[in-house]
């Protein structure tokens, strides 16, 4: 109850907070932008018209982005969502207005350009590849529609202009997906510069004449050129003020320089050992069924990071010590090892690993039951009527494909570190009955994966256990046989 309070008082204070700096710009510009809106009254009280305005505009966005949020089952929208959208569609009304306030002002330029090709520079592009990188596409294209309509009208355009923005934000949003490194964002923005291009230039002719057909090409190419460094140079403050992690901050952080990262190699080796290899499965398991392997791959390096306190009180880090389990209640054990979740989360937090990883590391064992300890908990107190529920993790459960295939890699890399020298067969029979058994324990009823996802999945991770657990040859001790020839 406390969180939702919570969370309705920070919507509160964004939405109250946009209306606010709208209200402001509408009051500066009203003149141009609601010249007779608000007629004698307007003059008396001059902010009537811009509050009026912001109302209007204030309640296209709540319910464009509310309806969408509600309707759309890939729109899910937190309350930080909602201010990263509001933040961006603002500064693009602001910089619409500003390119085309100053620009025909610059003397070396007012005489040879004419205004009206000024609107081919409004950066929507830009915006739209920014929340396509860091939401998704169809978010992106909302944003697109709503942004353009502002942006057009702050322009003070008609509906070409509306079409010409509508057809970059579009084209930037739907070169912009999957972008793991600066290189394709700025490849994105050259793709996208000739539709830009060539659309100004139709515009251009069918509603002014080739006259002008050189600025709109060169202003429209230039437009598309920019996006590429204008979204590298947006992203890291938004993903700094918002906490969000594109799939380029994914990529710089999968690298094995990063400090938790080297904490995890040197203090819990087995750990880091074993996230290395969920990662291989969960990559491939991703590829498999169009998911994202790069947020897999990552997300599954630092999915245990919890555990770097404490690396003793879990199994893959206790060859050939004792299990110090045999010393502690179930109950303490339970305890301990739940902890690591909450502890990854805070580790995570703090070093700012962005809103996916963190969402992965808090749902990667979802409310599964911690069996070892439940029965052990059986066995020393039969007497008692103990319910399987205390054992459980506390959640949530994955609610993304992603989340979900980590849960699955990491008990299936789990499952099969205990079978020694398993046959294909044996680890396809483990994979399969251990997917089945998450799936029937609900655990992945909250993440949109199908039946036919849970078998490719599967099917993949088998295959990739199987070159695992083969790669390795036994040779004979030198001076004891012959060597075997490398295959
Ligand atoms: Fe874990
Ligand atoms: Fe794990």
């Amino acid at each position: 109850m406390k969180i939702v309070k919570g969370r309705r008082f920070t919507e509160s204070a964004i939405g109250l907070l946009s209306a606010a700096v709208f209200a402001a710009i509408f009051y500066i510009w009203g003149n141009e932008l609601m010249p007779h809106s608000a007629g004698r009254s307007g003059q008396l009280f001059p902010f009537v018209g811009a509050v009026s305005l912001t109302l209007a505009v204030a309640l296209f966005l709540a319910e464009w982005f509310g309806f969408a949020g509600r309707e759309v089952r890939k729109v899910k929208l937190a309350a930080r969502d909602f201010l990263l959208l509001f933040s961006l569609v603002l500064c693009l009304f602001f910089l619409a207005k500003t390119v085309m306030d100053v620009l025909p002002d610059v003397p070396a330029w007012n005489r040879h350009v004419p205004a009206r090709c000024y609107v081919y520079l409004i950066p929507v592009t830009a915006f739209a590849m920014v929340v396509r990188m860091l939401l998704n596409s169809e978010v992106a294209i909302l944003f697109t529609v709503a942004a353009s309509v502002l942006s057009a009208a702050a322009a003070s355009g008609r509906w070409p202009t509306l079409l010409f923005l509508l057809l970059c934000g579009t084209a930037g949003a739907a070169r912009a997906g999957r972008i793991q490194d600066r290189y394709r964002a700025l490849l994105a923005g050259v793709l996208t510069a000739p539709v830009c291009a060539i659309g100004a230039v139709a515009l251009e002719l069918a509603f002014h004449g080739p006259g002008d057909i050189f600025w709109a090409a060169i202003f429209g190419a230039a437009n598309g050129l920019a996006s590429g460094p204008m979204a590298i140079a947006i992203l890291p403050v938004a993903e700094y003020v918002f906490g969000y992690a594109s799939d380029i901050r994914l990529s710089e952080l999968s690298g094995t320089g990063h400090p938790l990262l080297q904490r995890l190699m040197i203090e819990a080796p087995g750990t880091f050992h074993h996230s290395v290899i969920v990662g291989t499965l969960a990559e491939a398991g991703a590829t498999a069924i169009g998911a994202n392997p790069t947020l897999c791959r990552v997300a599954a390096l630092f999915h245990d990071i919890g555990k770097v306190g404490m690396p003793g009180y879990f199994s893959e880090n206790q060859a050939g010590i004792r299990n110090v389990h045999d010393l502690l209640s179930p109950s303490a054990s339970r305890q301990l090892i739940i902890s690591h979740v909450s502890e990854g989360v805070r580790m995570a937090e703090e070093y700012r690993l962005g809103d996916r990883i963190i969402e992965i590391i808090q749902q990667h064992h979802g409310t599964s039951v911690l069996y070892c300890f439940y029965d052990k908990a059986q066995r020393q107190l039969p007497n008692i009527d103990m319910s399987e529920e205390t054992f459980r993790y506390p959640g949530p459960m994955p609610r993304s494909r992603e989340a979900a295939i980590l849960m699955l890699a990491d008990s299936a890399e789990a499952a099969t570190r205990s079978l020694r020298n398993p046959t294909p067969a044996e680890i396809e029979e483990t994979v399969t009955g251990l997917v089945n058994r998450i799936h029937l324990d609900g655990q992945l009823n909250e993440c949109d994966m199908t039946l036919r996802d849970f078998h490719a999945v599967s099917q993949v991770f088998v295959k990739v256990l199987t070159a695992i657990s083969h790669t390795r040859v036994d040779y004979p001790e030198i001076g004891k046989g012959i060597m075997r020839p490398s295959l």
